[in-house]
């Protein structure tokens, strides 16, 4: 039954979290290229005002995601449902760190690894997200 209450807006914060963590690193990242093209500094002066959206929105994926959890009764759920909840959280993790690593080092190296492992850990975590529900 199609339905507007406390769920859909629990699922739609989550996911509007989600868009702008994962959709604006995937964004960010194509617009590289043109940013150097501008100047020097570009880059790096676009990735700290993302950083200063982006990190609220990963904390509403964290609030709405233990929102989630608290909403799902453990004992409609199989033991494989409880394993990917597990991976997807140490994605989340994963995908936290990195993205902290990735702005505080002046290592170039540890920067693009931490830049483009973060990235792939959040997309890891939007796929546990999806198969949860599907
Ligand atoms: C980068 C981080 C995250 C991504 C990309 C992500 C992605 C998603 C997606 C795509 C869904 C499916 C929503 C739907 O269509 O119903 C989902 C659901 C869910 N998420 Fe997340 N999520 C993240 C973080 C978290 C965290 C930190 C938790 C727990 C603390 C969590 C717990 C859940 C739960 C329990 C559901 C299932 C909700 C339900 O069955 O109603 N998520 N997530």
């Amino acid at each position: 039954m199609i339905s507007f209450d406390l769920d859909t807006i629990r699922i739609l914060l989550h996911l509007l979290g989600v868009a702008v963590w994962l959709g604006g690193q995937i964004v960010l990242a194509a617009l590289v290229p043109v940013l150097r093209s501008i100047g020097e500094d570009a880059p790096r002066l676009a990735a700290r005002r993302f950083g200063q959206v982006a990190w609220p929105f990963f904390a509403l994926v964290v609030v709405t995601g233990f929102w989630n959890v608290a909403e799902v009764d453990p004992g409609s759920v199989s033991a494989g449902y409880n394993a990917v909840l597990g991976i997807k959280l140490l994605l989340v993790a994963i995908s936290g760190v990195a993205a902290f690593v990735h702005t505080a080092t002046d290592n170039k190296m540890v920067r693009g690894i931490t830049g483009g492992g973060g990235a792939v850990a959040a997309f890891g975590a939007f796929l546990c997200g999806v198969m949860m529900v599907s």
